[in-house]
């Protein structure tokens, strides 16, 4: 059997974490194979192996039969192999099309001609049905243009081998289109790709095998069309009954009292426009949208990071003007972003640290921070949330993607609050922990807290929601109560049919 990829008996530690214990793991040419597991199994580590981030504690590599050592992310990359990786890579300061050729002038012996760059740019927009300024800082663009561009970069390199973990976390559905048909075109020249992603329906659209991994180890591989959501979660997790739930059983909105949130037309320029709607006590509030719909912007008016241009927020009856999220949290809002390493988290701090950040006051003794009460509340969201970490010292960069995601919902447990915004809380969560974050509303909505939640997957919406508010290009289009409605009439409103 020719195999692009072969790893035999990959071992793993960090110091004394065991987190891959005797993978094998192979893939074929022109195959597109999903690596699959829950939060923390090791499939990021596995593959960072294969780029040269890490090396494996022991265990062999090989590539087109031969037997390889890399000695670093460029040595793989000269080897043939390109990463599309769960943290975006891509250099904040240099422009997009910079970042894009970044390294290859040495490939070619002399460096590339302004030009000549410029027409691959462009022919490879025009593949993604993309249209981004190459000339703009990369920091500047949103987190879904950057996603899209660390994309372009990988398959732009032309690669034997490109390896794509969780590439369409924050992409809207035509980016998706476009990514889902270059990796048509690539299995068609011959590449071989491997596919991580926690949406399963992505894996039965794109991939022909899978390997599933549990808690380091390899559970098996399979033929796609032999795998159901089901079946992929029972293996993943061990446990035969763990996939999301149908809908919402109890309701604990109040509708009788003041809501805690009223807004009534607030705008943003052109980008928010006149929305209106109310959330009362205990009661959980779906925004459902497109992605780019701008969900997050009403957000951002609500907790106080954008100012409104026009319009009156209320909570419990009373005007509010907030104007920071500092103000935010002290008029008792809770907010949980969309963009965890920016807005979340702080990657080079401790998980603890990370978790009472917002509660920090509730942890100290006589005046001084004491670590010990910021442990144990930190030991309470693991716990809640199931979080895999080793110690609550450990740094949080050292976190799973899905498990950092966690802690940032974690920081909220306990807050006294009036209401909390959910922005896509379940980006990069294993279907089996989506069940976690979703208690979480239920806990807060049982205290009388209101909840606004926002996901582009719109079975959560209908999973956790009373009532359904659509909104498209900055403006509500409906409200509707989760009574006897499916996810195809949420689409009809979403779409305009
Ligand atoms: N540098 C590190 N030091 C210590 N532990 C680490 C380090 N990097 C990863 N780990 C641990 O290895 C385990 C596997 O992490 P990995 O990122 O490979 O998971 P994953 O399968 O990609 O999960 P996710 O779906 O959440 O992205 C985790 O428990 C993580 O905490
Ligand atoms: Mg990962």
């Amino acid at each position: 059997m020719d195999y692009v990829l072969e790893m035999k008996n990959i071992f793993k530690s960090f110091g004394p974490v065991h987190v891959l214990e005797g993978i094998d793991f192979s893939l074929k040419k022109g195959e597109v194979r999903a690596l699959l597991g829950a939060n923390g199994a090791g499939k990021s580590t596995l593959i960072k192996i294969v780029g040269g981030v890490h090396s494996q504690t022991s265990g062999e590599v090989f590539l087109k039969g031969e037997k390889v050592n890399f000695k670093d992310e460029y040595d793989s990359k000269m080897k043939g192999i390109s990463i599309i990786y769960q943290e975006l890579s891509l250099i904040p300061t240099l422009t997009v099309i910079e970042n894009i050729f970044l390294g290859r002038e040495s490939v070619r012996g002399a460096f590339l001609k302004k030009e000549d760059m410029r027409k691959e740019y462009e022919q490879i927009c025009k593949d993604f049905d993309f249209n981004i300024n190459p000339d703009v800082i990369t920091s500047r663009l949103s987190i879904a243009n950057q996603q899209m561009v660390e994309i372009m970069k990988a398959v732009s390199w032309n690669a034997d081998i490109i390896i794509m973990d969780e590439p369409t976390t924050s992409l809207t559905n035509n980016e998706k289109e476009g990514l889902f048909k270059i990796i048509k075109r690539l299995k068609k020249s011959g590449k071989s790709v491997i596919y991580i992603s926690h949406i399963l329906d992505e894996i039965f659209l794109n991939c022909d095998s899978a390997s599933i991994m549990r808690n380091g180890k390899l559970v098996g591989n399979y033929d796609v069309k032999d795998l159901t959501k089901g079946k992929i979660t029972e293996l993943m997790t061990g446990n035969t009954n763990s996939g999301i739930k149908e809908k919402k059983d109890q309701t604990f909105a109040d509708y009788k009292s003041e809501p805690v949130l009223e807004l009534q037309n607030i705008s943003r320029n052109n980008v928010v426009k006149n929305v209106s709607f109310k959330v009362h006590k205990g009661e959980v509030v779906g925004l459902a949208g497109l992605v780019g719909s701008k969900r997050t912007e009403i957000a951002n008016l609500i907790y106080g990071v954008d100012k409104r241009t026009g319009g009156t927020i209320l909570m419990n009856g009373k005007e509010v003007n907030i104007k920071s999220p500092t103000e935010a949290i002290a008029n008792k809002i809770g907010y949980i972003p969309e963009d965890r390493k920016n807005l979340g988290l702080i990657l080079d701090w401790e998980i603890y640290k990370n978790a009472t950040a917002i509660q920090i006051d509730k942890f100290k003794t006589r005046g001084f921070l004491d670590p010990k009460k910021e442990k144990e509340f930190t030991g309470y969201g693991v716990k809640k949330l199931g979080i895999k970490i080793n110690n609550a010292a450990q740094k949080m960069k050292e976190l799973s993607g899905g498990n950092q995601q966690k802690v940032v919902v974690s920081k909220w447990l306990g807050q006294d609050m009036d209401l909390i915004i959910y922005d896509e809380p379940t980006k990069g969560i294993d279907i089996a922990a989506k069940e976690d974050i979703f208690h979480t509303v239920e806990e807060f909505s049982k205290q009388g807290i209101g909840v606004i939640f926002i996901s582009s997957d719109l079975d959560e919406v209908l999973r956790v929601s009373d009532k359904i508010i659509v909104i498209r290009d900055g403006s509500v289009v409906c409200e509707m109560d989760n009574k006897g409605i499916s996810v195809q009439d949420i689409m009809n409103k979403i779409f305009d049919v």
